[in-house]
């Protein structure tokens, strides 16, 4: 692997260009990490957390799985949340989906690909959960489009109804939750507008994202 040299290479440029500009700046780091920011977002190597928000090292707590699902079941993505609120009190916890998304694709398609169908099944819980909005989109990649981002919707809604969430909130904890969505072909955002920050905000916010009606 010729490839690797270089990323060790690149590694020590990267270093000693931010100590040019900040000579303290690992040091600093290296004390402890403050971040405001919890970011769940997809695997893909196309929307890498920091860059696309312009955030430092240090700035940006992250957990990426394929296609951002928030599993109430899933302990790698609970403990992130928890360290996340409970120990570094984040302000903010942006569900970041992303339009093209291959998982929420498979997900959308019935072949079977094996371990991931599992994963995905939550996703297909989506589709089905939303079958009739989506019926109404006729054009296929709208249709894609439109899953892709009730995919965030209902991830960003698995957020608030975690312990982790309810009992920041019930201990009077400031911390809002959001669904955000990146274009590849373009490099923006879009705020899905689904902040939620507090308990009685939760029906509301999804009822608006979705059309649908839930008890929070
Ligand atoms: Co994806």
């Amino acid at each position: 692997m010729r490839l690797l040299p270089q990323l060790i290479e690149n590694n020590r440029k990267w270093a000693a260009s931010m100590v040019e500009k900040q000579p303290d700046f690992f040091e600093r780091l290296a004390e402890k990490q403050t971040p405001e920011l919890l970011w769940i977002g997809c695997a893909d190597s196309r929307v890498p957390a920091n860059q696309i928000v312009g955030m430092m090292p240090g700035e940006v707590f992250v957990h990426r799985n394929i296609a951002n699902v928030v599993v109430h079941t899933d302990f790698n993505c609970l403990s992130v949340l928890e360290f996340a609120v409970a120990v570094l009190k984040v302000k903010h916890i942006i569900v970041c989906g992303h339009y093209g998304c291959g998982g929420v694709k498979a997900a959308s398609e019935n072949h079977h690909l094996g371990l991931i169908d599992n994963w995905l099944r939550h996703i297909r819980d989506v589709r089905q959960k939303h079958e009739a909005v989506l019926r109404e989109v006729t054009d296929e990649k709208d249709r894609f489009d439109r899953l892709c981002e009730l995919n965030v919707v209902e991830q960003a809604h698995n957020v608030c109804h975690t312990t982790v969430v309810q009992e920041a909130w019930a201990n009077g904890q400031s911390l809002a939750v959001h669904g955000w969505i990146y274009r590849i072909q373009d490099g923006l955002l879009r705020d899905l507008s689904v902040t939620i920050s507090g308990p009685g905000e939760i029906a509301e916010a999804y009822r608006v994202a979705t059309g649908l009606h839930v008890r929070a």
